[in-house]
Order: C-alpha cells, then sequence, then structure tokens
C-alpha cells in the first residue's frame, strides 16, 4: 500500500492507495457516525460496499445539476436528521460533483465537519479529490460559491474506474495529459504506451498536485500551473452552454490552443503542439476548436485568472515544463487571431 502525504500543518493528511479498501474501513470505524454521500451511478455499482461500515447513506441524482444550493441544504437537512456533529464522518464517494459539494457541505455545516474523499472518476482520483478546493454552482455561474477545506484523508482505488464510460474516462485523460505537459515529460511518455499501469498513473499525478498544493495552498501562484488548458477550456465550456463538450474535451482544446499560442510568442519549442495533439488523439480528445477571438476576449474577462487588462496564462515551456506568463489581453486577442 502507498501513501503520500500531503504536508499543510494543522490541515494535513495522507493519500491512501488502497485497492483493498481494508484501510478505509479501519478509517472509518474509529468515528461514531459515519455518513456516506454519493450519487445514483455509484450507488449502482459500488452501493454495497461499506453497509456494515456506515451509519447512514445518501444518494444524491449524478451529473454537474446536483452540484446546487438545493443539494447543498438537503444535505444540510439530511445531517440535522441524522444529528451529525463534528466527532463524526462525512465520506464524499463519487466523483467530482460529490466530492466538491460533500467538501462544501461539511465544510459550511457547524463551521467544518470532518471529511474523506473516495474518489470513483480519474478526473477526481487525479485532482478533485486533493487540495481542498470545494464548490457549489450557481445558475450564473461554475463553482461560484465554494471554500479551501481539506479532507483528512483520500482513498484512492484504482479498480473503481473499469465501470467508468470511455467518454468519462478520456475526459479525466485531459488532466492527467495536463500533469504530464506542465511537469512530468516522465508520465508524458507513459501515457503513450498500450497498457497503462493506473495506480502509477494516478500516484504521479496526486504527487505532482500535492507539492503545487503545499507550496501555494490558496491558488495566488503556483497553483493556477494546475490550469493549463482550463482558461480557454472555460470559454469553450461557456459558448456551448456546457453541452457540447465535457470539461476535460475543453480543457484539452484549451492546452493544444495555448501551446499552439506559446509557438508564436517564442515560448515553447517548436514541435510541443503536435505531440500534445497527438495523445490527445490517443485518448479520442479533440484539439481544434474556431471560435471569434471577440467572444473570447469576453468571457477571458470573467476569468478568475483575469486582472484588470492582463491575464495570467499558462504557457508550455516543452513537455514536462511549463510557466505562468502575465499578458495583456489585447495581446490575448492578437495570438487568437493569427491561430
Ligand atoms: P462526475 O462526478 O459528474 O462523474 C462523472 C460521471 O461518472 C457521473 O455520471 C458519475 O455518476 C459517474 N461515475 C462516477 N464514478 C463512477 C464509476 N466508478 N463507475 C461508473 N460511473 C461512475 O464528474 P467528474 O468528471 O468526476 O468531476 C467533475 C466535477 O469536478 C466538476 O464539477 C468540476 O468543477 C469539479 N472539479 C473540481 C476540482 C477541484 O479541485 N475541486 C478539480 C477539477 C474538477
Ligand atoms: N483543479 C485545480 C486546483 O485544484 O487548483
Amino acid at each position: 500500500m502507498r501513501t503520500i502525504r500531503v504536508n499543510l500543518d494543522k490541515n494535513s493528511y495522507d493519500i491512501i492507495f488502497d485497492n483493498t479498501l481494508d484501510e478505509l474501513r479501519k478509517f472509518m470505524s474509529n468515528y461514531k457516525k459515519v455518513v456516506l454521500v454519493t450519487d445514483q451511478n455509484v450507488d449502482k455499482h459500488y452501493g454495497q460496499l461499506f453497509t456494515s461500515a456506515i451509519t447512514a447513506k445518501l444518494v444524491l441524482p449524478s451529473g454537474e445539476s446536483t452540484k446546487s444550493q438545493e443539494s447543498l441544504f438537503w444535505l444540510y437537512d439530511q445531517f440535522i436528521n441524522l444529528g451529525v456533529t463534528r466527532d463524526d464522518l462525512i465520506v464524499a464517494f463519487g466523483g467530482g460533483v460529490i466530492g466538491d459539494l460533500t467538501g462544501y457541505a461539511s465544510a459550511t455545516f457547524m463551521r467544518g465537519v470532518p471529511y474523506i474523499q473516495v474518489p470513483t472518476t480519474l478526473l477526481a482520483q487525479v485532482d478533485s479529490s486533493v487540495g481542498g478546493k470545494t464548490a457549489i454552482d450557481m445558475p450564473q455561474a461554475k463553482n461560484i460559491v465554494g471554500a479551501f477545506y481539506q479532507p483528512k484523508a483520500v482513498f484512492i482505488n484504482t479498480n473503481l474506474l473499469a465501470t467508468l464510460p470511455k467518454r468519462v474516462y478520456n475526459d479525466g485523460m485531459a488532466e492527467v495529459i495536463k500533469y504530464g505537459v506542465i511537469r512530468d515529460i516522465e508520465l508524458f511518455n507513459m501515457l503513450g504506451q498500450k497498457d497503462l499501469d493506473h495506480e502509477e498513473i494516478v500516484y504521479r499525478c496526486c504527487d505532482i498536485k500535492r507539492l503545487i498544493v503545499e507550496r501555494d495552498q490558496f491558488d495566488t501562484g503556483e497553483r493556477m500551473l494546475l490550469n493549463f488548458g482550463h482558461t480557454l477550456g472555460h470559454v469553450v465550456e461557456q459558448f456551448y452552454n456546457y453541452k457540447r463538450y465535457t470539461h476535460g474535451e475543453a480543457v484539452a482544446i484549451g492546452m493544444y490552443t495555448m501551446a499552439k499560442i506559446g509557438v508564436q510568442m517564442g515560448i515553447t519549442s517548436p514541435g510541443t503542439p503536435e505531440l500534445i495533439k497527438a495523445m490527445l488523439s490517443k485518448y479520442k480528445l479533440p484539439h481544434h476548436f474556431t471560435i471569434n477571438p471577440n467572444i473570447a476576449l469576453n468571457i477571458f474577462s470573467l476569468d478568475k485568472k483575469s486582472q484588470g487588462d492582463m491575464i495570467n496564462i499558462i504557457i508550455p515551456k516543452a513537455i514536462g515544463q511549463s510557466t505562468i506568463m502575465k499578458v495583456n489581453k489585447i495581446a490575448l486577442f492578437q495570438y487568437l487571431k493569427n491561430l
């Protein structure tokens, strides 16, 4: 069993790779009450795994629309009915939707009850379960209400990925490719192999995220690297009202496009966009998208990384190396026009 320690002073915790779930059951046994929050799809596949170890199971509909005010208040109601206190444990068992929602409910109920993340999608295992970003969506914007609230532990079982629909799996693979491009050429090359060692891949991603979160827990500097491809990805998602492309597909387009822009800027080594494109294609992820640069500029202005006329963008120098650049939005507009 492998473990990664995330060192955040009194908020430190372990990411435990536990394919037997024994460690997870042991951890749960330390608490008086254990309330598991999950969604219908995960419940269908894995709902029976913890029956004897939990006090109650709360099952929500699957999908992004569950990350809502309604679900949040429903969870508060259930916690009150169950008599949850700060001595109890909440378990987020699902993908990023369940992880973000349950994390935020745990952060705010009684001003903070302990919770753990048990991620079941590739995206959640490599990204959303680690680092303490929790949130719900509002009708006007995604992730607009949230908190930094670290879990007490993260338990990862890569066997759970076997039941993921192909498109959901590939969606997570976009985030894995992101880690390879920003920090780890060996990881990037592993993704080109025929048989993938999922535990090793998830481990490497979590270790990169650990390092970045330890250095910049509250997302004011280096943590922005994790947003490689996301600024333009959000433009793509929003342009299609979150209907045409999944998050990972939009990020894939964003990563390729930022590498092309990096070449124009003279920062990205030539050939890098093509390497990214080939890897994206292997996982059926798109790379090309045409958007009116004026529309992109408007949407960019709402981005959290936008500051007045300037915006922070993440540019790969080569596979495995990347940098954060502050650029003028008009300059970015020109780069987009020249693509
Ligand atoms: P998701 O949670 O909606 O899961 C995708 C689909 O897979 C759902 O239908 C779910 O029911 C199903 N599913 C989950 N596990 C399964 C399994 N093992 N087998 C079969 N089906 C399974 O989506 P996601 O991609 O995991 O997460 C996306 C969310 O994560 C977004 O809301 C995004 O904003 C958030 N996110 C948060 C962070 C963060 O740092 N907190 C980072 C990235 C993304
Ligand atoms: N998913 C980006 C972050 O955690 O910062």
